[in-house]
């Protein structure tokens, strides 16, 4: 088997790098460890910026999205149950769009056949070969059976976990990380929002933060301990947590209901430095990792597919290289804006139980200046709507 770039991994990463290499006419193949359904039953984010909802319409797969997802000119915070409103739209122009990322995958999955995106499923022991030669190749086992695959690039869009990030000999890479002495319990319900706009809540107890899907489906988290477990949260005592730490001017308007979803994500801050390593390139979160705060997890990932598909286009049409040889440097800028970003907020909002009383005043004092200050408000706005390409 021969293709023109083996894509690692059928996340929103890969599967939009797929999709643009295959509209240019550029053959390409994703391989995936999971099952198409295991794809489309893991819950994340859904808040897009502009460079996410951009890709869905350059594809033309952006119909659904129009149809259903709601657009959000503002963001809430809820400061001890003090109600502070970020005009977004307001102050840059720019809105941010809510449509769940499963949603972006499974419009992505549905288009593959009728648009010759290749997805192979339930590849066992992927392994990356010769990456720093001209011509590499991939190989897994599926149905007991190895297979190989010739290319000519490859990309490594399979996440934190994947085997593509240590493809690149470890003198040639070095990693930047924090992790986060906290992890958010999350829970999806069929009820609907509190709240019109997202509301991060920080509180004495901790962070807490009020999320939607769409009208009728609520996702909202708290902040706990990262060694807690869900078995220590019924819905009530959730529902209960939650409604303390959004404040009583919110918890009025909460309805509560049954979880269809509950689980615990541990917070981590992650860079691998270079992205790339002969013919191989990284992209989305097998490079880097976000906390959750702000949402920049698949946005970030989108603006690394925008990057890698021009390249690769330029690099396919025109033999030209500077662009792929720029490729990571290029990403990186936008990378550790959003990084920082994400630990910004993360660090305002959440408790830490380190943290000494001079560094709760900080927090404390960040606050009041956000809460007073136009100039601290578009800071906030102009990163959350999503900085330029
Ligand atoms: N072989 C093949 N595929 C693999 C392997 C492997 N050994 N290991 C992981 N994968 C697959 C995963 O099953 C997953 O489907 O790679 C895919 C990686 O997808 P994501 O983790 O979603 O990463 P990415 O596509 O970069 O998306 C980044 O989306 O998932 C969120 O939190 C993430 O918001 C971030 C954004
Ligand atoms: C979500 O809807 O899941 C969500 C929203 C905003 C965030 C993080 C997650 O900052």
């Amino acid at each position: 088997m021969k293709t023109d770039v083996a894509i690692i991994g059928s996340g929103p990463s890969g599967l939009f790098l797929g999709h643009l290499l295959r509209q240019e006419g550029i053959s390409c193949t994703i391989i995936e460890r999971q099952s198409a359904e295991h794809v489309l039953s893991r819950i994340r984010a859904g808040v897009l910026e502009t460079v996410t909802t951009d890709l869905m319409t350059q594809l033309g797969l952006d119909e659904r999205m129009q149809k259903e997802s709601m657009r959000h000119d503002g963001l809430t915070l809820s400061i001890n149950g003090e109600e502070v409103v970020i005009p977004v739209t307001d102050i840059t122009g720019k809105h941010v769009t809510v449509y769940g990322q499963t949603e972006i995958t499974r419009d992505l999955i549905d288009a593959a056949p009728e648009r010759g995106v290749e997805i192979v499923w339930e590849a066992s022991d992927v392994a990356l070969h010769d990456v720093d030669r001209d011509n590499p190749y991939v190989t897994w086992t599926k149905d007991g059976e190895t297979h190989r695959l010739d290319t000519t690039l490859i990309a490594g869009c399979d996440g934190f976990h994947g085997p593509s990030r240590k493809a690149i000999p470890d003198a040639e890479k070095h990693s930047y990380e924090m992790v986060y002495p906290f992890g958010w319990l999350g829970i999806m319900a069929d009820v609907p929002p509190c709240h019109e706009e997202v509301i991060y809540a920080s509180h004495d107890d901790g962070f807490a933060l009020a999320s939607m899907r769409s009208p009728t489906r609520t996702r909202c988290y708290v902040q706990v301990d990262v060694d807690d477990s869900v078995e220590n949260w019924s819905d009530d005592r959730f529902w209960e947590e939650f409604k303390f730490r959004i404040g009583p001017h919110f918890a009025k308007h909460v309805t509560t209901g049954p979880s269809i979803e509950k689980s615990i994500a541990p917070l981590r801050s992650f860079v691998c430095e270079s992205m790339q390593h002969g013919r191989l390139f990284l992209a989305g979160d097998s490079a880097h990792i976000v906390p959750p705060t702000g949402a920049k997890g698949l946005n970030l990932a989108a603006s690394d597919i925008t990057y890698l598909s021009r390249a690769m286009i330029s690099w396919f049409k025109t033999g030209e290289s500077a662009e792929l040889e720029g490729y990571s440097q290029k990403a990186l800028a936008r990378i550790w804006k959003s990084e920082r970003f994400s630990w910004y907020l993360t660090r305002l909002l959440h408790r830490f139980p380190q943290y000494s009383g001079f560094e709760r005043r900080m927090q404390d004092a960040e606050l009041r200046y956000l809460v007073e200050s136009e100039a601290a408000q578009k800071t906030i706005a102009e990163n959350y709507v999503g900085l330029p390409l």
